[in-house]
């Protein structure tokens, strides 16, 4: 059995002040879910987080570099991570993809970094619109998934958690239904079990993102290879991730 996982994409929002006041409300409402619930906050917020000692709620960032350090202006280290709480840490965002041109390559990079460090990413994949149109989704999640995780070995693939993510949903609202949602995520399994084999592609959970919110997450929730959700504009306010976490 795969434990669900929801996580919440604060993206650039929120001051320390505000995202301790969200992170503690949030320990306290979601304490005996038996999700494992995950807010990835900017990095300004996350020594504050940490220092709370939340019981329920653990920590990721949204975004890494992977040298140990060095002369990389504006960029985090993995070990800064750790120093600061963090569990997780998502790679490959569609906005980070999109907005500051990262690549497959680059991604990789990433993640078999965050993994040797300890960290366990949250790895996305996701169409465009234009892709989906021209039929090839199952290509692009496929190929995105592929080179992501290459070098990836057995021992470390079930640390790893994959967010299958539509760019066309993500913040606009319209979201893919929950059964299209479960056949691209199928085929991402399928992947695995031809990288991994099966049993171990059993073991990874996969994530499903794009305008996930308290009202449509069961439809997602209830899909045999749908492992959780990874939530942007409806994590900000306690209520509505709440709301989501108690699907
Ligand atoms: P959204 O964002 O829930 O606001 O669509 C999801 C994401 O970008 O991870």
């Amino acid at each position: 059995m795969r434990t669900p996982i929801i996580a919440g994409n604060w993206k650039m929002h929120k001051t320390v002040g505000e995202a301790v006041e969200v992170a503690r409300k949030l320990d306290e409402q979601v304490a005996d879910s038996p999700v494992e619930v995950v807010i990835c906050a900017p990095f300004t917020s996350l020594s504050a987080l940490s220092a709370l000692g939340l019981k329920k709620v653990k920590l990721g960032a949204q975004n890494m570099y992977y040298a140990d350090q060095g002369a990389f202006t504006g960029e985090i280290s993995p070990a800064m991570l750790e120093d600061v709480g963090c569990e997780y840490v998502i790679l490959g965002h569609s906005e980070r993809r999109e907005i500051f041109q990262e690549s497959d390559e680059l991604i990789n990079k990433k993640v078999l970094k965050a993994l040797e460090t300890g960290l366990k990413p949250i790895l996305c994949v996701g169409e465009t619109l234009a892709q989906r149109k021209a039929e090839q989704t199952t290509d692009v999640v496929v190929a995105q998934t592929t080179q992501g995780l290459a070098g990836v070995s057995a021992k470390q693939i079930a640390h790893v958690v994959i967010a299958y993510e539509p760019i066309w949903a993500i913040g606009t609202g319209e979201t893919s239904d929950g059964k299209d949602a479960n056949q691209v995520i199928t085929s991402i399994r399928q992947t695995l079990a031809e990288l991994y084999g099966p049993e171990l592609a059993e073991q990874v959970r996969i994530q499903y993102g794009g305008s996930v919110k308290p009202s449509n997450i069961a439809e997602f929730m209830e899909q045999t290879e749908i492992d959780g959700a990874l939530v942007g504009g409806a994590s900000l306010k306690v209520e509505d991730f709440v709301g989501i976490i108690r699907y």
